[in-house]
């Protein structure tokens, strides 16, 4: 099947008929329809299904005369999505892989050992606020107990989620699919503007964390207490978010709040708490801790003031991932010199890597550099640059 039909089939599912953008958290209706999709596709395409207790898949392109192997090359992605966001981060790995996969047996290459297509499961955290909680779960940094207790934004937890979706949460745990990956590949859309070429790959990922930081002032009356009297942690939040702001710009760095809950958020209620999701990235750890240590040392002093109190907690940390250098190069290199970029955003392939699992990303370009929205785009053309990139890089690993 073309990589153009194969695409409009999936950008199908589930795009908001308004904003046209895409809703696909970790097992929810939408977040299963389009894997749904993809068990349709690897059905019909006679590969083996290997599926992991959290729901992470391998489909498998076995070569039939060398059952010897059972390490292989795996490629692939995501179909989940953050909230309201575009076509192309995650799915677009997925479906390339498959295309490429079609083309390599229309050619009639012989694989010397398996190929495998993956998709991996909340990747982005849009639901449980963990990203990657299906590959950190695979690969065991991330606890079953932790993982299952984990909750959404309407206190579901993890394990009630999964058994709604027809999984036995007792399954869940590190993944056997892991000791079948012996390479890595992951082609994603490039989320910034750092690519002009149709297609690079990725030296390295920025270290990032999610923080909650959690602002308690004293709910009162908006008409009646004078400014003076308040203790306004709105205030405290703002004043933190614009300290966010400054020293990311200082650092060279990023830091957004993406995310707020406000207590009882009312009109006419001074708030008695907010809470603030704080995502912060840099190019080394160092910058990254000192940025951190910046915004808390603000958001305190400023607490001080308001006569407030600020609380602050890592919810997940991810710490640098340096691609190895062999693999990259080797990318680059069949692929006629591509260019070699880092990136500011987290993937599986990040987890993997940290694993041991020898890894490497290839990067579609993105001319507006816009992604997390529905206005994320990439050119045609240069998604059929990626789809053939990933067919010459799978010939290459798995001849
Ligand atoms: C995921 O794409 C992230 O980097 O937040
Ligand atoms: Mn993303
Ligand atoms: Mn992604
Ligand atoms: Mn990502």
């Amino acid at each position: 099947m073309s990589f153009e039909s194969l695409w409009a089939d999936q950008s199908a599912i589930g795009r908001h008929p308004e904003t046209g953008g895409y809703t696909r958290g970790g097992w929810t209706p939408t977040e299963r329809e389009a894997t749904h999709w993809f068990l349709h596709q690897c059905a019909t395409r006679n590969l083996t299904v290997e599926s992991d207790g959290i729901g992470n898949h391998i489909a498998w392109w076995e070569p039939p005369a060398k059952p010897a192997f059972r390490a292989g090359v795996v490629t692939g992605s995501h179909l989940d999505s953050v909230i309201d966001g575009g076509a192309f981060d995650g799915p677009l790995g997925v479906v390339s892989a498959l295309a490429a996969v079609d083309r390599l047996r229309a050619e009639g290459f012989e694989p010397g050992v398996p190929i495998g297509i993956g998709a991996f499961v909340e990747e982005e955290g849009s639901r449980f606020g963990m990203p990657c909680l299906g590959s950190r779960v695979a690969a065991g940094v991330l606890p079953a107990e932790k993982a299952l207790d984990l909750q959404d934004r309407t206190g579901v937890r993890l394990r009630h989620a999964l058994e709604e979706a027809g999984i036995d949460p007792a399954g869940v745990g590190p993944s056997p699919l892991l000791q079948r990956m012996g390479t890595f590949v992951e082609l994603h859309v490039e989320q910034g503007r750092g690519l002009t070429a149709p297609v690079g790959v990725a030296s390295s990922i920025w270290p990032h964390g999610r923080y909650r930081f959690t602002f308690t002032g004293e709910a009162n009356h908006a008409g009646t207490t004078l400014m003076e009297d308040r203790h306004d942690p709105m205030l405290t939040y703002a004043m933190t978010a614009l300290a966010a702001n400054k020293q990311a710009r200082l650092a060279g760095a990023r830091a957004t709040f993406g995310r707020v809950s406000v207590e009882p958020n009312g009109t006419n209620a001074i708030p008695s708490q907010v809470t603030a999701w704080l995502d912060a990235r840099a190019a080394d750890t160092a910058t990254l801790e000192s940025l951190l240590a910046a915004i808390t040392k603000q958001s305190t002093e400023r607490a001080e003031r308001d006569g407030t109190t600020v609380e602050v907690t890592a919810e997940s940390v991810s710490p640098i991932v340096d691609f190895p250098a062999g693999l990259r190069d080797r990318l680059s290199g069949v692929l006629g010199g591509a260019p070699v970029l880092p990136t500011g955003a987290g993937h599986d392939a990040g987890v993997f890597s940290a694993a041991g699992i020898p890894t490497a990303m290839l990067f579609v370009r993105n001319p507006t550099g816009v992604s997390h929205s529905p206005a994320e785009y990439a050119e045609p053309d240069d998604c059929l640059a990626g789809v053939e990139a990933l067919a010459a890089v799978l010939k290459d690993l798995a001849k």
